[in-house]
């Protein structure tokens, strides 16, 4: 049941709750966050990023959500995390994704606009889904003043814009997050987020959720993020289980005894961000 990521967000919009956008680096990742999904019920968005693809091989990509999706009842969007140009984009639309991430978050606002548009352009035409992004999702904020803040968090006005002249399903902002593991806590500008939800009226993405504490999370949610990204919760839930595993017996050779394992670390981390997210019984 592979769906656009439009219909999911939508709803979630709607609504007022976020589905997780949850990366898949292996068949294990893939197994782990659908079990989690299916068991709550809850629409899920599986992102795979461009270092993904070519880890995995998109062949195997697509033939492995089509194993997932085939047996399921719950909506699932697959979706490229942060395409880097047009060419990785449209491969991923002619191979069967549903969704994709243009990320021309790095060029000037009017060149971050002309290549969104195109993406949206050719990806609409074929009923895939477009999300983009606007500010500087980057490293921890601790080093950086306000006027700093400022330049790289989204300004509420030029989303306005940037919708408006793309016509793009969801938006990334950039409101404090930060991909990877952070070094203090995360400090998130949640007055930006209220802002940007009332002047734009439409999902609005959470890049950088991993270390993002479920209260900030929840508020977040509340106030109108509709899709949340996490990679690195799970990458940490899988490897720490599997560390485990060979503390405890540091003979093992057998990759099913510590894979399996690490799979339901990530299955039990994906169920508890679902229930912060509240997509939980929306399938
Ligand atoms: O936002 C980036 C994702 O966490 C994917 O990272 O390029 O290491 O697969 P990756
Ligand atoms: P984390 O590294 O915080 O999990 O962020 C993932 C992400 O934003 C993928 O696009
Ligand atoms: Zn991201
Ligand atoms: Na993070």
């Amino acid at each position: 049941n592979l769906v656009p990521m439009a219909d999911i967000l939508q709803d979630a919009h709607k609504k007022t709750y976020a589905v997780g956008g949850f990366n898949i680096n292996n068949m294990e990742f893939l197994q782990g966050i659908m079990m989690g999904a299916e068991e709550l019920n809850s629409p899920v968005i599986l992102q795979a990023s461009e270092g993904a693809i070519r880890y995995i091989g998109m062949d195997y990509v697509i033939k492995m959500v089509e194993a997932a999706t085939d047996k399921t009842d719950i909506p699932v969007a697959l979706h490229l995390d942060h395409g880097s140009d047009f060419e990785s984009v449209m491969k991923c639309i002619r191979a069967g994704f549903s969704s994709v991430m243009i990320d021309a978050s790095k060029k000037p606002f009017e060149e971050n606009i002309a290549l969104t548009k195109k993406v949206v352009e050719a990806a609409h035409n074929v009923g895939v889904s477009v999300e983009a992004e606007l500010g500087t999702i980057g490293g921890t904020e601790d080093d950086h003043t306000v006027d700093e803040k400022d330049a790289m968090y989204t300004d509420p006005d030029q989303a306005k814009e940037f919708i408006e002249a793309t016509g793009v399903d969801a938006l990334a902002i950039a409101i404090g997050t930060a991909h990877g593991v952070y070094k203090g806590d995360p400090e998130l500008d949640f007055g930006r987020l209220e802002t940007i939800k009332k002047l734009i009226d439409m999902p609005v993405v959470l890049h950088g959720a991993s270390g993002v504490s479920a209260a900030d999370l929840e508020k977040a949610v509340s106030l109108g993020v509709n899709k949340v990204n996490v990679n690195t919760d799970f990458q940490q839930s899988f490897t720490a289980r599997v560390k485990e595993i060979f503390a405890e017996k540091p003979e093992l050779y057998d990759p099913r005894k510590y894979c399996g394992p690490g799979r339901d670390a990530i299955a039990e981390k994906v169920k508890e961000k679902i229930r912060i997210l509240g997509s939980n019984g929306q399938a």
